[in-house]
């Protein structure tokens, strides 16, 4: 894969695809995350003496016009503010762009135009006619095969950025050839959402920790009484399958062993702990309790890598947080003491983290959601094949 080191990009048109969708709230960037992890590419070209585009999707708009609420002027303003230059917002960029060495514009969101979607062929051309470089620096966006990731990497001379390239180190140093034993925790709500996941997972590290809601399914599947808690009763047979695939691969899989339930799914819910067999037929787990947290904590003693994906209680709420509060912190710890190479991604997981005041430490945090959820699946994402044509 071709990076930023084999170029020289002086006065040279750079397209940066970048993944600004980030999280706005009434017109102001509530995470810039993404923004900050792509600075460094965006200044390393102008640096270089590039004339920069940057460009970019927001949320899922209906193709073919603008619309206000998906419009890109929230990035750019914050864009300006961390860059410390004016960052344009160019509204009308098809049919080209004035720009002069040094310079940076950002072109209004992508998914405005008809055909990005569907990797057209035409739109491509089009947007490949108004640069000499393509910079890929969207990881979060690499599992779209769209036409400004995929069609333009793949017709024009394409560049892997730094992000892009830290992604896929950090990515690879724990799962393809990571230091072991690598431990897996992998939490949220539904097993259905993560049955690719798990599988693959189960094949590649030595420790499963399954947590959140998609544990009462393993639980129910064993036959343990989960009373009211979320479960996919109609999956006991893939969870069945998948506790016998890591059997057969040497994969342990740690599973809750005690639990926190209340009545109600509400913060400060009145809650108790109790042991698996005393699950209260009116009862939902929520958490799981100080016996598991240690179990888990014993297991991240023992690791030398953690790749960490999903919640393992219900943290939105408190108390339902403390479990993963607390291996969040745990890990934290031991990644700071040098022992643990801690990798963390996808959706929800950030939040965790962040909550914890744990996401600093860890090792590698991930721009990507469903970008990180697809590699951890084992699949080839397209922006990221097109780089290695
Ligand atoms: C994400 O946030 O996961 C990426 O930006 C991709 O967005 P999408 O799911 O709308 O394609
Ligand atoms: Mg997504």
């Amino acid at each position: 894969m071709n990076t930023l080191d084999q170029i020289d990009i002086r006065n040279q048109r750079v397209l940066i695809r970048t993944d600004l969708n980030v999280p706005i709230q009434d017109g102001t960037v509530t995470s810039d995350a993404r923004i900050q992890a792509a600075l460094p590419t965006i200044r390393q070209a102008m640096d270089s003496g590039a004339a920069v585009l940057v460009m970019s999707h927001l949320g899922r708009p209906t193709e073919g016009a603008p619309e206000a609420e998906f419009s890109l002027a929230p990035v750019a303003a914050r864009l300006t503010e961390l860059l410390g230059c004016p960052v344009e917002l160019v509204q009308d960029w098809i049919d080209g762009v004035e720009i002069a060495p040094g310079e940076v514009k950002l072109l209004e969101n992508v998914r405005f135009l008809k055909g990005e979607k569907a990797n057209d062929e035409a739109l491509a051309a089009r947007i490949a006619a108004l640069c000499d470089v393509f910079v890929m620096d969207a990881f979060a966006a690499a599992h779209r095969a769209h036409a400004s990731t995929e069609g333009l990497a793949r017709r024009l001379p394409a560049y892997a950025g730094r992000t892009m390239q830290a992604e896929l180190e950090a990515l690879e140093k724990a799962l393809t050839t990571p230091k072991r034993p690598v431990m897996a925790v992998v939490g949220g709500a539904k097993v259905s959402s993560k049955i690719d996941l798990l599988a693959n997972l189960v094949k590649k590290v030595d420790t499963l920790v399954i947590g959140g809601g998609m544990a009462n399914t393993f639980l129910a599947a064993k036959g343990v009484d989960v009373g009211k808690s979320l479960c996919e009763h109609d999956l006991a047979d893939t969870a069945r399958m998948i506790m016998a695939a890591a059997e057969k691969a040497g994969c342990e899989i740690v599973q809750p062993a005690d639990a926190v339930v209340a009545k109600e799914f509400k913060a400060g819910a009145d809650n108790e702990t109790v042991a698996l067999d005393a699950i209260p037929a009116d009862g939902m787990i929520l958490d799981v309790g100080p016996a598991s947290i240690a179990k888990v904590n014993e297991k991240i003693d023992q690791a030398a890598t953690l790749v960490w994906n999903g919640p393992l209680g219900a943290f939105e709420i408190a108390p339902f947080d403390k479990a993963t509060v607390a291996a969040a912190q745990h890990a934290a710890e031991r990644t700071k003491q040098g022992k643990l190479n801690s990798v963390a991604g996808g959706g929800d997981t950030v939040a965790a983290l962040n909550h914890a005041n744990a996401g600093s430490a860890f090792s590698y945090v991930s721009t990507a959601g469903g970008a990180f959820l697809e590699w951890l699946e084992g699949k080839e994402l397209p922006g990221v094949k097109a780089l290695e044509a």
